[in-house]
Order: structure tokens, then C-alpha cells, then sequence
């Protein structure tokens, strides 16, 4: 394993970002200079994935601090209020991206309240942007450790959608970095992807990213996962989240409800790999977690490609909501909770 994809970083140029909708054809990075561009890049998935939507909002905030012109902090806030709202509006159901940015909000009341100057304040929001990232990579690099355990030597794992490195500050990634750290513990783990229409997260980023960690996975379309468990190869699936309500209902991208009916079907273990940071305590249950809806070329067209007719009705929903139930466990950074999650969850955070 090579444990080198990071798709987000800073720089003094401003918000570097790895192009996901590219992969994996080309792989190219952007320069944001702006906040706005920050905002634009996680509206038009540049960057994807809960964990990685947060961190790069945490640089934006960063970016529009660094940007402001004036010398009041009263200025400031008002800048740093627009910013975040500008940030708030780009996706709305992983809970990270509105997690950041109140935690970056936070770090600017705190240091106004001590008496700080724009510029020192500007320093604390990019070194608190940046421990964002740093916490976010070290959270995953827990998730491996405790999430690898709950794997054995030998096993296939099923996954939906892209929760590796590309998804989150990058190196281990969530559901992948079970996989990574079941093989860091000396497993031999084999994956099968699925394709995960409409936006092929799966058959695009999950692929290209085992394959660059010398990981095996086989890719398969997503109406195939029900044959592929009766068959009795997959021995657990494991997926990550945009949103887990308190009482740990599991919002992930579209389709994952549909494996979690079948794994449950076929006695699979379900496992949710997430840091706290998408844990949503204020939401009660899945019903409260907003669901993206998406532009209808997604489900017309691949790569500009028309495949149903013109003027057809369509739905896209972005994600849907697996009840607690079917989840046999979900893995954080403090280590793995169960049910009834209303307790546990709660627990990882008072630890
Ligand atoms: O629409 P996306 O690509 O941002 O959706 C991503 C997912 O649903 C991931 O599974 C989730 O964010 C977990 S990432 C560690």
C-alpha cells in the first residue's frame, strides 16, 4: 500500500484540489485562490465526500479570511458570516461541511473574545483549518485500526460508492480504510466495488484507488450485488456515511439502503465506517437528515452520452437512509459502537 492520496491541500497560493471528476482518466489538480471557488468545487464535486466536503470548507473559510482586505474584526465576522453562508449553500446532506464551518466560526469568537488583531486572527483560522485536516487523517487512521479487526484473513468486502482517501483529508479513507487496515494488519482482503450509478463514484474513484494501493477489487454494476451475496463470497460490507442521526440511522449515497436489505437478507454484516464528525446529535432519526436532489443529465446521460429519451421524468436522489437496524456496527475514530445506537453513539462523544 502506498497511503499517499490526499485530494485536498493548502497552499500559499491558495486551496489545492485534486479534480475528481476526472479520475481516472486524468489526473489533474486546481488552484482555488478564492472562497468562492472553494464553494464552486465542492458545489460542482471537484471534491466529494463528507469528510473531504468538510476539510475543504474548512480551508475555505481559511481562504476568505486570508483574502479580507480591511483591518476591523468586526469587519471580519460580517466577511466570515458571508463566507459560510456561501460555503452552507453548495451540497446539503453531509453534515461535515456545516460542521467546519461552525467549528471555524468557533475558532474566530474565541479569538475576538481574547482581543486577537485581524491578522492573528487570519493565522489561528489556518491553523485551526489545518488541524481540521490533520484530525481528520488521524480519525481515519483509527477507523482502519478498529474497523480492520472486525475483518479476517481472506475475506471479500462489498462497498458502495467512493469512502477512501478521495472522500475524506485523505491517506486511509473510511469504508476503505477498514479494507487498509485490515490489510496493514496483515489480511489478505479482497473488494468488490459497486459501480455506484448515477455518478459512478464506485466504478471511477473506488476502483482507481484500491488499484493504486495494490488492494484487489472487482467491479460490479449495482442490480448485480444480490447475486453476487447469494453466491456466499461477500463476507461483510462495510460503507461510509454523509450523515448518521443520533439514533443511528445512516444517510449515504444512493443505493446503500438497497445493499443494507440484502446483506441483511443474507446474514452479511453491515458496517458503517464514519468519524464523529458525521454524527449528527441534533438529528434524531434519518427522516431529519435532508437528501440531495440532483440535475437530471446525471440519469440521462453518462459523459455527455444521451441514453433515455429526451424530455423523460426523472428522479436523482444523492442519498437515501439506511434505518439503524439493518447496521450491525459503526466505526469511529473512538472505536466501534452498537446498538441501540442512541447510546452509543452519544457515549464516543462524552469519552
Ligand atoms: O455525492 P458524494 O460523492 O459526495 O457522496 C459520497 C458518499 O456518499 C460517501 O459514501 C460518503 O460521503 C462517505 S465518504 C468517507
Amino acid at each position: 500500500m502506498k497511503l499517499d492520496i490526499i485530494p485536498v491541500k493548502w497552499s500559499d497560493e491558495g486551496v489545492l484540489m485534486l479534480d475528481q471528476r476526472l479520475l481516472p482518466t486524468e489526473e489533474k489538480w486546481l488552484t482555488l485562490r478564492t472562497y468562492e471557488d472553494v464553494a464552486a468545487g465542492i458545489r460542482d464535486m471537484v471534491v466529494r465526500g463528507a469528510p473531504a466536503i468538510g476539510v475543504s470548507a474548512a480551508y475555505g473559510m481559511a481562504l476568505g479570511a486570508k483574502n479580507f482586505v480591511g483591518t476591523a474584526v468586526a469587519d471580519l465576522e460580517d466577511e466570515l458570516d458571508f463566507v459560510g453562508e456561501t460555503l452552507a449553500k453548495t451540497r446539503p446532506t453531509a453534515v461535515n461541511l456545516f460542521w467546519a464551518i461552525d467549528r471555524m466560526k468557533a475558532t474566530f469568537q474565541k479569538a475576538k473574545a481574547e482581543g486577537k488583531s485581524v491578522s492573528d486572527i487570519k493565522k489561528e483560522l489556518l491553523e485551526d483549518a489545518k488541524a481540521i485536516h490533520d484530525e481528520d487523517i488521524e480519525a481515519q487512521r483509527l477507523i482502519a485500526h478498529f474497523g480492520g479487526q472486525l475483518l479476517n484473513d481472506n475475506d471479500t468486502v462489498l462497498t458502495h460508492c467512493n469512502a477512501g482517501a478521495l472522500a475524506t483529508g485523505g491517506v486511509w479513507g473510511t469504508a476503505l480504510g477498514v479494507i487498509r487496515g485490515a490489510v496493514d494488519q496483515g489480511k489478505t482482503i479482497a473488494v468488490v466495488a459497486d459501480e455506484t450509478r448515477p455518478y459512478l463514484q464506485g466504478a471511477r474513484l473506488t476502483a482507481w484507488e484500491l488499484m493504486e494501493d495494490d488492494i484487489p477489487v472487482t467491479l460490479i454494476t449495482d442490480n448485480m450485488s444480490g447475486h453476487v451475496m447469494k453466491s456466499g463470497k461477500i463476507k461483510a460490507v462495510v460503507v461510509g456515511s454523509d450523515r448518521i442521526a443520533a439514533n443511528g440511522d445512516v444517510a449515504n449515497k444512493i443505493g446503500t439502503y438497497m445493499v443494507a436489505v440484502l446483506a441483511h437478507r443474507h446474514n452479511i454484516p453491515f458496517y458503517v465506517a464514519a468519524p464523529l464528525s458525521t454524527v449528527d446529535l441534533n438529528c434524531p432519526t434519518g427522516d431529519d437528515i435532508p437528501i440531495e436532489e440532483r440535475g437530471r443529465e446525471e440519469v440521462t446521460h453518462v459523459k455527455g452520452q444521451q441514453l433515455a429519451p429526451e424530455g423523460v421524468g426523472i428522479t436523482n436522489y444523492g442519498f437515501d437512509v439506511t434505518p439503524n437496524e439493518l447496521v450491525t456496527a459503526i466505526i469511529t475514530e473512538k472505536g466501534v459502537a452498537r446498538a441501540p445506537y442512541v447510546y452509543s453513539l452519544k457515549a464516543q462523544f462524552d469519552q
